[in-house]
């Protein structure tokens, strides 16, 4: 469903990311792992149109997507969790659900894959603090909020950055549940980690970043052989 080639892009005129090839089936999850600095920030950024790519191609579904700006991406079934997740934080919990809401069913003809109700029942929270302005909600209850309005957007390609970094052990755990859900439903993930225990039990595959090119592809069936690398990990993924 997804074709990355050739990509290269990065910030102003300096280059961040070269030669980047990466591929996505229907239904699979894949990771992207590297230390600090190794581009999967940028990758998110091109993947989901905040920044333009400098060459290279993005297909998603036989089309073309890498000029389609950020706030139309949604619209080729992409939906993206930012590192800063970019909510509405003056905005309640369930406006900030409404707008996503609202622009999913306009780009998908009204039809959708996930419902209002549906998707707050992902997590307690969303009801609980429905009427609560999003800044005062924790950092883990608002990645809640980031997961679920991406899913509003009516994705068929949910991609996320850093998800669960520097979260409370028991609302890591609670995210990557509702992770397991949507891959058992059948969503397409790309997710970005830093941890490699996290990466391989959440995903199928992936791809290890370094300064901005893809050096290692972890295949399906190969994340224990992984894990067992140290000196993969030690000198790509920081342990
Ligand atoms: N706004 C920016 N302007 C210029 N260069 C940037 C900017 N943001 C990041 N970079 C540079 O781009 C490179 C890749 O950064 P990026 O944030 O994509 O890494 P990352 O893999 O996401 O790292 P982390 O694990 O720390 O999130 C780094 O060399 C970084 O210094
Ligand atoms: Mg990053």
């Amino acid at each position: 469903m997804l074709q990355v080639r050739g990509l290269r892009a990065g910030y102003g005129t300096v280059p961040v990311l070269h030669e980047i090839d990466i591929d996505v089936e229907q239904g699979e999850a894949v990771a992207v792992v590297g230390a600090n600095g190794a581009g999967k920030t940028a990758l998110v950024r091109t993947l989901s149109g905040l920044i333009r790519p400098m060459g290279g191609s993005i297909v998603k579904d036989g089309v073309e997507i890498s000029r389609v700006p950020g706030y139309r991406r949604f619209e080729h079934g992409i939906a993206v969790v930012l590192e800063n997740r970019n909510l509405f934080t003056e905005l309640s919990v369930h406006d900030n659900l409404r707008l996503a809401e609202r622009a999913g069913k306009r780009a998908n003809g009204g039809k959708t894959r996930f419902s209002f109700d549906e998707v707050c029942d992902l997590f307690e929270i969303l009801r609980e603090r429905g009427q609560c302005a999003v800044e005062l909600l924790s950092g883990g209850q608002q990645q809640m909020v980031a997961i679920a309005r991406a899913l509003l957007l009516q994705p068929d390609l949910l991609i996320m950055d850093e998800l669960t970094t520097g979260l409370a052990p028991r609302i890591v755990k609670e995210i990557l549940a509702v992770l397991n859900k949507l891959r058992a439903r059948g969503m397409s993930i790309v997710l970005v980690e830093q941890s490699v225990a996290i990466a391989s039990e959440m995903t199928d595959r992936a791809y290890v970043l370094s300064v901005g090119r893809v050096i290692h592809e972890v295949r399906r069936g190969e994340w224990s052989a992984v894990l067992n690398d140290k000196t993969l990990i030690k000198a790509y993924l920081q342990g």
